[in-house]
This record gives C-alpha cells, structure tokens and sequence, in this order.
C-alpha cells in the first residue's frame, strides 16, 4: 500500500479526518460507522448537525451494509453510474449514527469515481462520511489547495488528487419513497436516470427538503463578494454603471474583453456545460479573491444541460456577500 494511503487508512481507522479528491469536488472524510469521528466533521466545517452526510463505498456491494432496503432500481443506477457522480438515498441500516443521517430514516451513499478516492475506499474497506470540504455555506473545493485555505489546521491529512474533473457535486436522487424523486442536480442528469429506470424521476418541490439537504439552502456555494447574475445586455450595463462610479469589478463570460478597463477583471467560462462546472469554483474562489465590490456572471443559457450550474451559480448569488457563517 502506498504510504500516503497507508496513512489516511490509519487515522480513519483512529477516528479522524482525511479530506480526499473525488470526481466531483474534495470531500471531508471520516469513519462512517462512528459516531465521534463524525462529530469532527460538523466541528472543522462548521456545519449544522442535523444536515446529513453522504457515506462513500469502495463498491455497490457494499449497499445493503448501509441501506436496509435495496430497490431494484438502485441497483440498475449503481450498475450504469456507478462509480460516478450520483447519489442515492435509501433507507438506513439500524447501525448507521444518526450523526450521518441528521436523525432521519435515509442514508445518501454514492462510488466516486475518482482513482485516489476509489483506492482509499479499498484500503479501508469501509463506509467514509463525507461532505464537500468546505466550510459550511461557502465555495466547494475543487483543489487540494482549496481544501487547505478552507480548513487549515483543522484537518491532519490532505490527499492530492489534483483538480476535479467534474468540478460540482453529485446528483442526488431520492429512492426511498414511492417515485424517485431528484434532491439535487448533478453531471447525471433526470434524462440520464430516465433512459435506465424507464420512468423520469420527480423533482424535488423547491426547498421542500431544506435544510434536510443542506445543497437545498438558498445560500450556498456563495463567495464573500456579492456575486450576480446578468445576462449579456445586462452585463454590459451593469459594468458601465461599475466604471462610472469608479468601482472594481470581476466578470465571468463565455467571451471576454468587451470592455477592457484597469478597474475590471474578465475570466473567461467555458461555452459547454461540463467546461464551465469544472472550472466555476476555481474561478469563483480566484474572483473572490481580488477585492472586487461585485462579481458579475453572465447567466448561461436556460435548459436540462446547463441545469446543474445554473443551479450552483443561483445559490451562490443569494448566499453571497456574506462575512458570517450561515
Ligand atoms: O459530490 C458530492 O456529493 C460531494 C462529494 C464529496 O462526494 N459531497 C457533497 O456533500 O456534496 P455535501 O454534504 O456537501 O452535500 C451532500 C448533500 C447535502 O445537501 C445533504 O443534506 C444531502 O446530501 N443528503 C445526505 N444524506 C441525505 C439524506 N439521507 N436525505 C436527504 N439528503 C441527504
Ligand atoms: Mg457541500
């Protein structure tokens, strides 16, 4: 076993944290099966205990260790997406904490699909908690490096996987009720879920789960700068309006350089949706971090493919510009 592994097997084994790469963005990582462990988690992001936390496994044989109730349309979506970037919610197992399932009935368990991730999960053997390895409401890291601004010296092991490649998190979709019903948006898209199951999966009432899925909240995914959304006319505007009082601006557009201007910083998002998830958090986290009175977005097209992103740049608007935790 390579020493870097060897290590996060140990301190997951001794009740602690190891942050890891998924496909999707860093998770925070802790013995599923321990209630203290998972306690550390809530501690270094800073995250109300009764939001639940997605238990990653090493493989789909592992579903019924966690789920009492294996449909067999969970087990087609592990079979087509798995290890990939969906997660199911099933009913709980008696032995899952209630520090993983915020008490309720259901249990959210996802494969990464990530080779770091995947041969950690091996190693261990076991079910890993872990939500994005951010601080509670804020941006989800999608670099080692990110993991460390966010958490520091709260977490003894960092593995580094690189960047992630799908950049935003899970689809999550909710199999414990009558119709599968999506929680979340994701790279999987309900298209995507139809083609396997035969039948669309409901969409989840807006908010009707908050803050039972904590990626429901308003705010979310939010940068401290105020952060909004503009169409391509509107940006145009917006950014004269920025010049003529003399303030410092970020843009994110698919094109760049309209205006150029010492007081504006463009960064150029990628015109299909999968460039753009994978790129959006290292280029909010960049934007946020020059001082800027506003980050303006050119909001990409409305439609089921951009849905994800639209989904995580909305958030992002209404949670941002906030010093406190929330
Ligand atoms: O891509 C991802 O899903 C990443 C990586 C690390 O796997 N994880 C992630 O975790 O995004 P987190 O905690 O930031 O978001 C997980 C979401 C939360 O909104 C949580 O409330 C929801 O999953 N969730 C977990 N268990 C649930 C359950 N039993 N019922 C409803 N929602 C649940
Ligand atoms: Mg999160």
């Amino acid at each position: 076993m390579r020493p870097e592994i060897e290590r996060a097997v140990a301190l997951l084994r001794a009740g602690e944290l190891v942050a890891f790469p998924t496909e999707t963005v860093y998770g925070l990582g802790a013995d599923a099966g321990n209630a203290a462990a998972v306690a550390k988690i809530f501690a270094a992001k800073g995250r109300p205990a009764d939001h639940p936390l997605i238990v990653h496994l090493p493989d789909a044989s592992h579903l019924a260790r966690w789920a009492r109730e294996v449909p067999p349309e969970a087990e087609q979506l592990a079979a087509a997406f798995w290890p990939g970037p969906l997660t199911l919610i099933l009913k709980r197992q008696e032995n899952v904490p209630d520090a993983v399932t915020g008490g309720q009935d259901t249990v959210g368990l996802r494969v990464p699909n990530h080779p770091l991730a995947l041969e950690l999960l091996a190693a261990y053997g076991g079910g890993v908690a872990a939500p994005s390895a951010n601080r509670f409401g804020r941006i989800s890291p999608t670099t080692a490096a990110h993991v460390r601004e966010e958490l520091g010296g709260r977490v003894p092991l960092v593995l580094d996987g690189g960047a992630c490649p799908v950049g935003i998190e899970s689809t999550i979709l909710d199999l414990s009720r009558d119709t599968p019903v999506l929680l979340r948006p994701g790279a999987i898209g309900a298209a995507d879920i139809a083609r396997v199951l035969g039948r669309a999966p409901e969409t989840a009432a807006p908010h009707a789960d908050a803050p039972r899925v904590s990626g429901s909240l308003d705010a979310h995914y939010a940068p401290r700068t105020p952060l909004q959304l503009v169409s391509s006319d509107g940006l145009l505007f917006a950014l004269r309006n920025a010049l003529v009082a003399g303030e410092k601006v970020a843009v994110l557009a698919p094109t760049v350089q309209a205006i150029s201007h010492d007081l504006v910083t463009w960064k150029q998002s990628p015109a299909e949706p999968a460039g753009f998830a994978h790129d959006l958090y290292a280029s909010l986290r960049e934007l946020d971090s020059l001082g800027c009175i506003r980050i303006l977005v050119q909001q990409p097209p409305a439609g089921e493919a951009w849905l994800a992103v639209n989904d995580r740049l909305r958030r992002a608007a209404a949670g941002s510009g906030e010093d406190d935790e929330t």
